[in-house]
């Protein structure tokens, strides 16, 4: 019964055969019993019609009425008797062409209905043991074949999944290998006594255990950001004011290089909607790239301007442009223009820019970078809805 239950093909298959059961012994049933009521009538049907003149005469060829009647009557039995065998038989091969036919049909419907059930057990299965490629085939718009599509989608998904992670393991373990190497280096020559012990030396393994440390701090927010493991509140709020913060936050940073950093905000802008936190990150983020890709002396501006129901907030720096062919993948994990630029230019480890876009995102706005190019500046653009 257990092995019955587990079985899905089994389950259809017997219940086609019991309803197909079913439909025989009432067939059976029906035309044992309403045979000979239908005859019996058939016969006095047959008797009136006929009369004394015929039924007689025809059954008893000219002898007595009632011998002639009961020799007819028992003609009638043989007769009876004989379309009672006939008909018994043809039921009978009626039955078993529609028994074979009904098995045959049943046999053929649950293979159709079981195949894809199977099918997708297997590849679920071939899933499960990491072969994230594995798809069904399937055909028609049933239940079914609706399933099997679904299937492939949660396939083709978890596939997806499974190369971010492997791409991620890769890019962490690159990114965390260079300074770690460094401190490795710096060590040995001390020990060799190839390196001084000086202040100097101390600076530089300090350096690179901070960079190590704040690569650590963004890697833990990316994933934050990345699985959406935060919550945003969403408020009107004045781009002037959060503009304000961003000026008090990076001005040391923008003095310390001599760089003038301002803004340029039109008087009538309305409020956006905006977590303040998230967005206040967004603009550093932006600024503080524009700071650290300006040569001294250069220029920061932020400025915003509406467009239709949404309000777009630009970083534009004096800095060192960024080559056309680089601007769409700023907002992928670790890409950098010049890798080994930005590690000179105090480590930068490409993670800003792709935290930026999912804050970004996730108030359903957009971001985007523009450059005319190289030594010519850059501009990086955001939008964001209008609160009225
Ligand atoms: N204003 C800019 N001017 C020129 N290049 C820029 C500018 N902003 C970003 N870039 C380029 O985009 C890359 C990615 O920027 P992103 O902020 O994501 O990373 P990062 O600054 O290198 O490191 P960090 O994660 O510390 O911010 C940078 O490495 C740099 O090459
Ligand atoms: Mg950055």
């Amino acid at each position: 019964m257990n092995y019955i239950r587990s079985r899905l093909g089994l389950k259809l298959f017997l219940s086609y055969l019991v309803v197909l059961l079913v439909g025989v012994s009432v067939i059976w049933v029906t035309t044992r019993l309403a045979t000979p009521r239908a005859y019996a009538r058939h016969l006095a049907y047959m008797e009136e019609q006929m009369g004394s003149s015929g039924f007689g005469t025809m059954m008893g060829q000219g002898q007595g009425q009632g011998q002639g009647q009961g020799q007819g009557r028992g003609m009638m039995a043989d007769f009876y008797e004989n379309f009672q065998a006939s008909f018994n038989e043809a039921l009978f091969v009626a039955v078993v062409a529609a028994a074979i036919v009904a098995v045959i049909v049943s046999w053929l419907l649950t293979r159709n209905i079981v195949s894809p059930v199977q099918a997708m057990m297997s590849a679920s299965q071939r899933i499960s043991a990491g072969h994230y490629d594995e798809r069904v085939h399937s055909s028609g718009s049933d239940e079914i074949a609706q399933l099997a599509a679904r299937f492939n989608q949660m396939a083709s998904q978890l596939e997806q999944v499974e190369t971010m992670r492997r791409q991620l393991i890769g890019d962490v373990t690159h990114e965390l290998r260079t300074p770690l190497t460094s401190i490795k280096g710096y060590m040995e020559g001390l020990v060799d006594g190839v390196l001084p012990a000086s202040a100097e030396t101390f600076d530089q393994i300090h350096h690179e255990a901070d960079r190590l440390s704040r690569l650590v701090d963004d890697l833990q927010e990316l994933s934050r950001v990345e699985s959406k493991a935060y919550s945003l509140d969403v408020r009107p709020i004045t781009v002037s004011s959060l503009v304000q913060t961003l000026l008090k936050r990076l001005s040391p940073q923008a003095t310390a290089k001599r760089i003038s950093l301002r803004s340029d905000l039109p008087a009538d802008l309305e409020p956006v909607l905006a977590d303040e936190d998230r967005i206040t990150q967004v603009l550093v983020n932006l600024a503080a790239n524009a700071i650290q890709y300006t040569p001294e002396g250069g220029e920061v501006v932020v400025s915003a301007v509406r467009r239709e129901n949404e309000i777009q907030i630009s970083v534009k720096d004096s800095g060192i442009g960024i080559p056309a062919e680089h601007l769409t993948n700023l907002f992928t994990r670790f890409y950098r223009v010049d890798k080994s630029r930005s590690r000179n230019a105090g480590g930068g480890s490409g993670i800003g820019l792709t935290i930026a876009r999912h804050l970004v995102e996730a108030h359903g706005g957009r971001i985007w970078a523009e450059s005319v190019g190289e030594g010519q500046g850059s501009t990086f653009t955001f939008s964001l809805k209008t609160a009225s």
